[in-house]
């Protein structure tokens, strides 16, 4: 290696995290090698064909810095190239609720002792698993670098950091520093620590974003009762500096494979240790109702939902990505066809992965399409494109022009004039103040 040359990097996992992670460093100039033990991806990659996932910005990234880019299916390739190792492999939910960590265990099996490697866990994992693997292979050094990316705007977050976390315990301080040299060029604050107190703020930080969704949520829910508008609730919250203004955007609930995740890891976490996390049980129950009671709006204008047509707009956990784990679209399609609804739904992206995980729904291949002849439409994920939509001739289509706007992502006077029955989530309902406006 010259003095102008970047250390190699090594990134274990090429899902999601690990591909916005390899593509990055890359970027930044390091030869980045990244392993997966799925072939047909790893061909994929090295054939340079379309990624296996859709984020903004990623596929140019990955082309731009292909020179850079090795990908390959034996960790060997990765061990004899790199010193740092960054652990992006996935830890779902297992039926318990606990984080299933067998990916990481493999990995961790696969790793020499006395390599000089240091393994850098940016999979999410409970506070205290960072500990325990030290534990065992005290001659590893370990660092805990937990990542805050938001699908849709990765790569912008991964370049821009707010802050980042580098946990690392006494015996592990070189591979820190060297975990901050690699971050250094990208600014942000650095919060160096120790490795549990890392694994904390990751469950920690999306616990409470999830917390803020379900409190504007709820807030919602009494503004529809007393006639309030959310938005102008939020908006006015949102300027006290303490509060701030993000992550109060009520609507049916949040979704995605992390958030859920992680607030219920935190949760039996703490209830592994004998606490009981009130506050998250209520976080989580409200999140699950607000998602249903969509459902209740409906059956309030049509009676009964059997036989009726409904329309979702949208299907991925939130727009700018093919993302549906855990998305509310999932929870609303089985809620409705449970009371004898037909389904139809339309995603700009997210039409593959909706044909395999929702077999029983007819994905239609436009707006239009979905809407023709339907008793109702609910508006799911806020793509832009919806905004643009002619909502007169979408009323047209309609056998009822009924919209439950599930983001709050329309203009209701718009809609109404466009001759809708205009219902949004927390906001007065047709006929109320804002409507007289
Ligand atoms: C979330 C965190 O924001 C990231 O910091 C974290 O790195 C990531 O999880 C992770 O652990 O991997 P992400 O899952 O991409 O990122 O999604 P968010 O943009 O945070 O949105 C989560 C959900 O909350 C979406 O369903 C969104 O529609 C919903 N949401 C968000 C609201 O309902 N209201 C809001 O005001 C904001």
């Amino acid at each position: 290696m010259n003095a102008n040359e970047k250390p190699a990097i090594g990134v274990i996992g090429v899902g999601w995290v690990g591909l916005v992670t390899a593509g990055c460093f890359a970027q930044l100039g390091h030869p980045v090698f990244a392993v997966d033990v799925d072939e047909r991806k790893v061909d994929a990659l090295r054939a340079g064909g379309e990624l296996p996932i859709h984020e903004p910005g990623l596929p140019e990234l990955i082309e731009r810095n292909r020179g850079r880019l090795r990908f390959t299916t034996e960790i060997d390739d990765v061990l004899d190239a790199a010193r740092l190792l960054f652990c992006c492999v996935d830890t779902p939910p297992t039926y318990s609720g606990d984080a299933d960590l067998s990916r990481v265990e493999s990995v961790i099996a696969a790793l020499p002792d006395g390599g000089g490697h240091a393994l850098v866990m940016k999979s999410t994992v409970p506070a205290g698993t960072g500990t325990a693997i030290r534990r065992r292979r005290p001659g590893l050094a370990y660092v805990s670098c937990p990542e805050f990316l938001k699908e849709g705007s990765a790569v912008e977050d991964f370049l821009h950091p707010d802050r980042v976390v580098i946990g690392a315990d006494p015996g592990s301080e070189a591979a820190g520093d060297a975990v901050a040299d690699v971050y250094e060029p990208l600014g942000g604050t650095q919060v160096r620590t120790d490795v549990a107190s890392a694994e904390m703020i990751k469950l920690a930080s999306n616990a409470f974003l999830a917390t803020k969704i379900s409190f504007i949520n709820e807030i919602a829910n009494v503004c529809e009762e007393v006639g309030a508008d959310v938005s102008e609730v939020a908006g006015g919250m949102g300027l006290d500096d303490r509060i701030g203004p993000k992550f109060l955007r009520a609507g049916i609930g949040w979704g995605g494979s992390c958030f859920g995740k992680d607030t219920i890891a935190l949760k039996k976490l703490a209830g592994n240790t004998g606490y009981h996390f009130q506050l998250l049980s209520a976080v989580i129950d409200v999140n699950e109702l607000q998602k249903r009671r969509v459902v209740g709006k409906l059956k309030q204008h049509l009676g009964s939902l059997a036989g009726r047509r409904i329309a979702l707009l949208g299907l991925a956990f939130k727009p700018d990505t093919d993302d549906m784990r855990d998305a509310a679209s999932l929870v609303l399609a089985a809620r409705l066809q449970g009371e004898g609804a037909e389904v139809r739904a339309y995603d700009p992206i997210a039409e593959q992965r909706a044909r395999e995980l929702l077999p029983d729904v007819e994905i239609s291949d436009s707006p239009a399409s979905a809407l023709e002849g339907a008793d109702a439409a609910i508006l799911v994920t806020e793509w832009p494109e919806f905004a643009e939509l002619d909502w007169e001739e979408s009323a047209r289509r309609m056998a009822n022009p009924l919209l439950v706007d599930g983001r709050n992502f329309l203009d209701p006077a718009r809609l109404r004039a466009a001759g809708f029955t205009y219902e949004g989530i927390g906001r007065p309902a047709d006929g109320g103040a804002a409507a007289e406006a």
